[in-house]
Formats: structure tokens, C-alpha cells, sequence
């Protein structure tokens, strides 16, 4: 992971000394694990000139060879999967399995990013549909935007960094990236990976430090020319203010839900439930929050699913067998105890959890919860879901829907007219029939409406996101 565990910026290919450093701590046990790097105005100018300069030579390199660098990109992740692996559990608390897994995934997003390198390609338009169009050839091509800046969060350091430099580079633009503060050091070996892999110099350059010093510059500067960026709707709605004409990308929160039909199989889809609401402590954008079971068989699930959530094991994200872990920061836990107080002051019930270890917050099983707490109608990234009785699927699609968001849902029915209305009626990105809406994987596409983005992630739609039609017409 480079010579020690003092992590300087990455610019134009060089590992350069910052002015200033600030501490990192893990979240689980509070140890001081590395000093990273605290970019200054001047600093992050110099990644912008850096990536300005590159900006040439990626876009003239052909389709083959930015496969081949995400290809032995994709390959040096793999030979280096265990460390990858260690580095997400230490700088996030991810439980070591679930961070094995994404390692997995982010292998399979760069090798996404280099097959659709060789497939970046335009259309032929029939211009002679119009009167005066006649005697005519044209097409489109699709050209590289230039210098990309990646803002990320911490919840998948790797995964969702890789969503963003995989399309940008695979259609021929540089990057600015500045990576989430808690979880730098992923993607410092990222960029170490990508030097090794035969990237240009200046191609992805890396700072880090304050997020709103740092993303303001990236967001004004005239050289960037799109800004993809995952995180909080506060934010993504200031960045969209400030990006003028540039090209903006964002992922931002949910409050995912499942909606369970009567007569579906309970027993067959608990486990998944629990995970849907619980992987990585909630703190997933599509992480379930809310879910809307049919009355005739809402004791049935609760009973199944606060019994499977009580067989999840807590404690050291570097064991094994951890399913849960610490939250991201102290803040961010007694966020959720707050919310948890506040949704039973109005009248739930905690059918299990709410206790407090640390920052290690017990999954928390609420019912019956007001559509006004914030448990419910804000984004409680953290490992709390509540399950609220629907008399009918309509009322369950109301509900659903009767939200600021709109990234994910998900609806279990044996019945494939609700199944079909309800992909009609969700108003979301996405609608998972007979699954969770956590489920991804990462070709697919994957964005929100409402307050939960504008734009489509998913390798082939970021790079349609982050190149430039043109159209060239031929007079014969
Ligand atoms: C997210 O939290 O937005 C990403 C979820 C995923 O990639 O599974």
C-alpha cells in the first residue's frame, strides 16, 4: 500500500507531499490508522492542470489500449484482493466478507468498463426522412468530455469510485477524484493499481481534504466538464446549483421499500429481507428501510424477520463470521438512536434492538411507525428498518411512493397483475419483482428520480453520461 501508511495526493503520476495532514481513525475501534493528505487551493489546482494536460493523450488513445489498462487493472485487483479486502474493513468497518464481496464486484466494473471501451460507438441517421435532407450522409460519434471530476462516499470505497473512473476512462476522459475523507486509502491504492496497470500520467489524479474546499473548486473550474457525484441530496442539489453548464451526474439518498404481498412465501425470502435492510449496517443507498406487508401476514413476517435479525452476529469488522460492524462515525450513530427515540415517541414499537456499543448500533426492527418520523420519510442510513401493515398493494404503492425519493423498490407477489402495476406505478429508478431493492449488479443501470439524482450509473449508461454526442454530416 505504498512505502507507509502517511498517504500523500496523487497528481500527474506522482505521489505529492501535501502542506498539511489530518488523522485517520477507524470507525469500529477508534485507532489512529494513517495521516492523509489535506489538499490546499493550490494543490487541487495542480491535480485540475494535471488532468487539463493529460487530457490529449487519453483522448487520442485508442479504444484497445484504455481496455488493456482496465484490464490489467481489473487483473491487479484480483492479486491483490485480500489487501483490498483488509483496507475496506479497516478504513469503513465493512465486515471483511461483505468487503471481500465488493472487492469482487469492483473487479467485475472495471472489466464492464474495459469491454464497453471497445463498444463506445454512434448511429447512422436517414436524413433524407426530411425534405432537404436528401443527398446526405451522417452519423454520430461519441467523443471523450476531457477532465472528469469524481466526487465519492464512503459506503463503497471501492466499488462506487470504480463507477465513476471506470466508464471515465474507458471513454478516453481524465479524473480529478476526490474520495469520501473517512475512506481515502482505497483509493490511494487504486491509484497505485492504475499506474501499475500503464496509466498516462495526469490520466486520474487523487486529493483529498476538505469536501466542500476541494468539491467547490471542482464543481466552478472551467476545465472540468462533468461532475459524477454519490452522496447526500443536500449536497448533490448545491452541486447542481453551482456546475453552470457542466454535465452533472448524481446518486443521492434513499428511503428504499419492500412492499410483501399476501400469499408469497415468507419462509423463502426472510434471510434476504434481513440482509436487504441490514448489509453493511443500512449504510446503503438502496439499503431496505420500509417495508409494507400485507396485514394478513404482517405477525407472520415480523415474527420470522426479527428472529433471523437476531441470529446476525456484531462485533470486529476484520472477523470473519462479523455480519455487522461499526457505523461510519459516532455522529452518525446517535443519529440513529435519536430517530429511533423519535419514531417510538410517536407512537412505535421496537420489536428488536435499539442499543448502542461504540458506534456499533444493534440492527433495530421498528413497527408501526409514523409516515412523518424521520425513521421513515428521511434517509436513515443505519441499521434500523421498520415493517408497517398495508390493508392492499394499492395502499402499499401510495406509501412507497409518498416519499422525497425515489432510487430502488421492491415488491414480493405471487400475483403478476400487482406485479406489473406496481412496476408501472413505483416511482423510482428501479423495481425489483420478487427480490429486494438492494439488489445490484453493475452493468445494469442504476439512478433515481426525485431527490434521489439525475442520471444513470451502470458502466455502459455512465459512459454514455460522460462523452459527447457529435454528429457529422456528409454532402455527397
Ligand atoms: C449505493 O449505496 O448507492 C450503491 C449500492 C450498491 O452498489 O450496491
Amino acid at each position: 500500500m505504498g512505502d507507509t501508511m502517511k498517504k500523500h495526493l496523487f497528481i500527474g503520476g506522482q505521489w505529492v507531499e501535501a502542506k498539511d495532514y489530518r488523522p485517520l481513525y477507524s470507525p469500529y475501534s477508534g485507532e489512529h490508522i494513517a495521516d492523509i493528505a489535506y489538499a490546499n487551493e493550490d494543490e487541487v489546482q495542480q491535480a485540475l492542470a494535471a488532468a487539463e494536460q493529460a487530457r490529449p493523450l487519453m483522448a487520442q488513445m485508442p479504444a484497445h489500449g484504455r481496455a488493456a489498462i482496465l484490464e490489467r487493472l481489473a487483473s491487479l485487483i484480483r492479486e491483490n484482493a485480500d489487501a483490498c479486502a483488509r483496507l475496506l474493513a479497516l478504513e469503513a468497518a465493512k465486515p471483511i466478507a461483505t468487503a471481500k464481496l465488493e472487492v469482487e464486484r469492483t473487479i467485475a466494473t472495471y472489466k464492464f468498463a474495459a469491454e464497453e471501451a471497445k463498444r463506445i460507438h454512434g448511429e447512422t441517421i436517414p436524413l433524407d426522412a426530411a425534405p432537404g435532407g436528401e443527398g446526405r450522409i451522417a452519423y454520430t460519434i461519441r467523443q471523450p468530455l476531457g477532465v472528469v471530476a469524481a466526487i465519492t462516499p464512503f459506503n463503497f470505497p471501492m466499488n462506487l469510485v470504480a463507477h465513476k473512473v471506470g466508464p471515465a476512462l474507458a471513454a478516453g476522459n481524465t479524473i480529478v477524484l476526490k474520495p469520501a475523507s473517512q475512506t481515502p486509502l482505497s483509493a490511494y491504492f487504486l491509484a497505485q493499481l492504475l499506474q501499475q496497470a500503464g496509466l498516462p500520467a495526469g490520466a486520474l489524479n487523487v486529493v483529498t481534504g476538505s469536501g466542500s474546499v476541494i468539491g467547490d473548486i471542482l464543481v466552478t473550474d472551467s476545465r472540468v466538464k462533468a461532475v459524477t457525484f454519490t452522496g447526500s441530496p443536500e449536497v448533490g442539489i448545491a452541486i447542481r446549483a453551482k456546475a453552470g453548464l457542466k454535465k452533472v451526474i448524481l446518486e443521492l439518498g434513499s428511503n428504499s421499500a419492500l412492499i410483501v404481498d399476501q400469499g408469497v412465501d415468507v419462509d423463502a425470502m426472510i434471510a434476504r429481507a434481513v440482509t436487504g435492510a441490514f448489509s453493511y449496517s443500512g449504510q446503503v443507498c438502496i439499503s431496505i428501510q420500509r417495508i409494507y406487508v400485507h396485514e394478513q401476514i404482517f405477525d407472520d413476517f415480523v415474527q420470522k424477520f426479527v428472529a433471523k435479525t437476531e441470529s446476525l452476529r456484531l462485533g470486529n469488522p476484520m472477523d470473519p463470521v462479523t455480519d455487522l460492524s461499526a457505523c461510519i462515525s459516532s455522529r452518525d450513530a446517535q443519529r440513529a438512536m435519536d430517530w429511533i427515540a423519535e419514531a417510538q415517541n410517536s407512537g412505535a414499537t421496537v420489536a428488536t434492538g435499539n442499543q448502542r456499543e461504540g458506534n456499533l448500533v444493534h440492527p433495530t426492527v421498528l413497527l408501526h411507525v409514523q409516515a412523518a418520523s424521520r425513521v421513515s420519510c428521511q434517509e436513515a442510513f443505519a441499521p434500523v428498518v421498520l415493517i408497517n401493515p398495508i390493508a392492499s398493494i394499492e395502499e402499499g404503492i401510495q406509501l412507497v411512493n409518498n416519499s422525497r425519493y425515489g432510487l430502488q423498490a421492491g415488491i414480493y407477489t405471487e400475483n403478476i397483475r400487482t406485479a406489473l402495476t406496481a412496476a408501472e406505478a413505483l416511482e423510482v429508478g428501479g423495481v425489483m419483482i420478487n427480490d429486494i431493492p438492494t439488489f445490484r449488479v453493475d452493468h445494469m443501470p442504476y439512478g433515481g428520480v426525485k431527490d434521489s439524482g439525475t442520471g444513470r450509473e451502470g458502466v455502459k449508461y455512465a459512459i454514455e453520461e460522460l462523452t459527447e454526442l457529435k454528429l457529422v454530416v456528409f454532402k455527397k
